[in-house]
């Protein structure tokens, strides 16, 4: 029990050290249904983003793992989820708990706390919405790394909004230019998509570290390029909407398989007895990458003739070990295994022993949102975290 009330104790000082300044936003801003009179295409684009639903309320995974990390670590599950609205929930009123709070958990004295309100509040089911990155006044990239999410920036004033063009206008709020909603948006991005730690300082993502790129910006692809349209719908121009470049507000990433369709290159060839497999990655970060336990599989399957003979999977997925050395979930790692992701604009190749007789290979290459152990762990019901998502696939003659 001792132990126990140390490491609360170590994780309350930590935030209280860094605590955010919280803004209590009006309810003319807080919620995206407070934007549709004049921005409803950004909001219809955002909805179908998974920063709509960051929640844990929307995101069955999400919601798993904090019930897991809780029963764990012993920590209360409001108090988890108060841990973890540092980047899934930003905008919430408290931003750290204290051990006063966890003894009122465990007693049971805490339904009418400050922390149980604020893990009410309607507009933090919206997860990631737009008066998280549009309110963002300073991103403080002085702070140690670790620090992030709601701890790494300031908020504006309740009703000024940051974007991209210097000379906007509004009536129904105050607007501002930021480099960050601009040529600098990566660091906006990596607020939050960055040094991703266990409870055991065990990295086990980061973003910012792994991104190597060739001039293109998280937004090009995940936002889309730049193209002619109006940002706002009231008639600001002379009696019509103004023409302006605009960015989608789809956030497309891995849930989505047209995103995941192609963002590798794979080459096979037979070097004497072997079967050399080889991905390039293109892309400017890892794949996979972000969260942890995200799997690429390989399948080979060997014909001979026109008869299927035998089926070979390879995976390439990180798995991570409690102190006891079970299997555990990203966030509770004290280890974790290789990184097997293939490497930011780099490639990773793996040689295979061919199968006697066969004179075909088909080799195809797939991606999953959470690798079999942690979904047994977690024991995840909706479909969409089991499913192979086809990346890409090729056929080889054998000699
Ligand atoms: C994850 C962060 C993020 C969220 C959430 C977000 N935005 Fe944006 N928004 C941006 C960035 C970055 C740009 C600038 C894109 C560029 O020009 O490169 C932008 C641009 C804009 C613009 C200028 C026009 C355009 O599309 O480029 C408007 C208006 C806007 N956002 C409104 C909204 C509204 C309304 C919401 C909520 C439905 C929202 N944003 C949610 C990051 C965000
Ligand atoms: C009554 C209409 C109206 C409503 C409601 C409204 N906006 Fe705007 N907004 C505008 C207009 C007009 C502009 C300027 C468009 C332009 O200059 O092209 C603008 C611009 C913006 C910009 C870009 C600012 C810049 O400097 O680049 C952002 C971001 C933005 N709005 C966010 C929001 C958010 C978030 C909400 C909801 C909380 C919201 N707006 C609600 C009318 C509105
Ligand atoms: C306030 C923290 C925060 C900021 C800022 C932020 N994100 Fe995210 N982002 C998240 C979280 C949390 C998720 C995971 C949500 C979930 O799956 O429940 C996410 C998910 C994503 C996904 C994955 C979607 C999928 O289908 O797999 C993409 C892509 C993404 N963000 C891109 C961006 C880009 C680009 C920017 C910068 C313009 C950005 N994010 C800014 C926190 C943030
Ligand atoms: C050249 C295009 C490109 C750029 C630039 C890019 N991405 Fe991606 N990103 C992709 C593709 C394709 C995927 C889908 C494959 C995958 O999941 O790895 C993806 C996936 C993601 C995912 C989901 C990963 C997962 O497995 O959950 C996140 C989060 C993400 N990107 C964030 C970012 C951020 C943040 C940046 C900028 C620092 C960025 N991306 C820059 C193409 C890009
Ligand atoms: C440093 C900011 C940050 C903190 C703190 C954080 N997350 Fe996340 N989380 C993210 C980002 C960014 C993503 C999206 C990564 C991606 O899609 O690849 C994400 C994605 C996830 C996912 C995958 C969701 C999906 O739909 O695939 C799970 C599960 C998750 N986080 C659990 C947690 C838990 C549990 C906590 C608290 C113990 C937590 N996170 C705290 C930033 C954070």
């Amino acid at each position: 029990m001792k132990i126990l009330w140390l490491f609360v104790l170590s994780i309350s000082f930590l935030s209280g050290a860094n605590a955010a300044k919280v803004v209590q936003l009006d309810d003319k801003f807080a919620e995206s249904k407070n934007c549709k009179a004049c921005h409803l295409h950004l909001v219809k684009d955002w909805q179908e983003s998974w920063h709509s639903k960051s929640h844990f309320d929307k995101d069955e995974y999400f919601r798993k793992s904090i019930k897991y990390y809780s029963r764990k670590t012993r920590k209360s599950l409001n108090g988890v989820k108060v841990e973890c609205a540092t980047c899934h929930n930003p905008r919430i009123s408290v931003t750290s708990t204290d051990i006063n709070y966890e003894i009122e958990a465990v007693l049971g004295l805490d339904k009418g706390s400050k922390v149980n309100k604020a893990l009410k509040a309607d507009a933090l089911h919206e997860g990631i919405n737009c008066v998280v990155c549009h309110n963002i006044d300073k991103i403080h990239s002085d702070k140690d790394e670790k620090i992030r999410g709601i701890n790494r920036v300031t908020w504006t004033k309740s009703g000024l909004m940051s974007g991209p063009y210097e000379d906007a206008k509004s009536p129904y709020h105050n607007v501002e230019y930021r480099d960050f909603m601009s040529k600098n948006s990566n660091q906006l991005c990596f607020v939050c998509h960055a040094n991703m730690s266990s409870v055991k300082n065990i990295m086990f993502s980061n973003m910012e570290k792994e991104f190597k790129s060739d001039g293109k910006m998280c937004v090009d692809c995940h936002m889309g390029p730049k193209k002619l349209g109006v940002a706002s719908t009231l008639k600001i121009d002379d009696g019509e909407a103004k023409k302006r470049m605009i960015r989608k507000h789809g956030f497309k990433g891995a849930h989505d398989e047209d995103m995941i369709k192609n963002s590798l290159k794979l080459s096979t060839w037979q070097k004497g007895e072997d079967v050399v497999i080889m991905l390039k990655n293109p892309q400017p970060h890892n794949i996979p990458t972000g969260y942890g336990s995200r799997e690429i599989l390989i399948e080979l399957e060997y014909k001979k003739g026109s008869n299927k003979i035998k089926k070979e999977e390879i995976s390439l997925t990180t798995h991570y070990k409690d102190r006891r050395k079970r299997p555990t979930i990203a966030h509770l790692a004290k280890t974790m295994s290789k990184d097997m992701s293939v490497p930011a604009q780099g490639k990773k190749v793996i040689k295979v022993k061919k199968v006697d007789g066969a004179s075909d290979v088909k080799i195809s290459v797939y991606y999953k949102l959470v690798n079999d152990e942690v979904h047994e762990l977690l024991k995840l019901k909706e479909k969409r975290w089991s499913k192979k998502m086809l990346i890409t696939r090729k056929s080889l003659k054998l000699k």
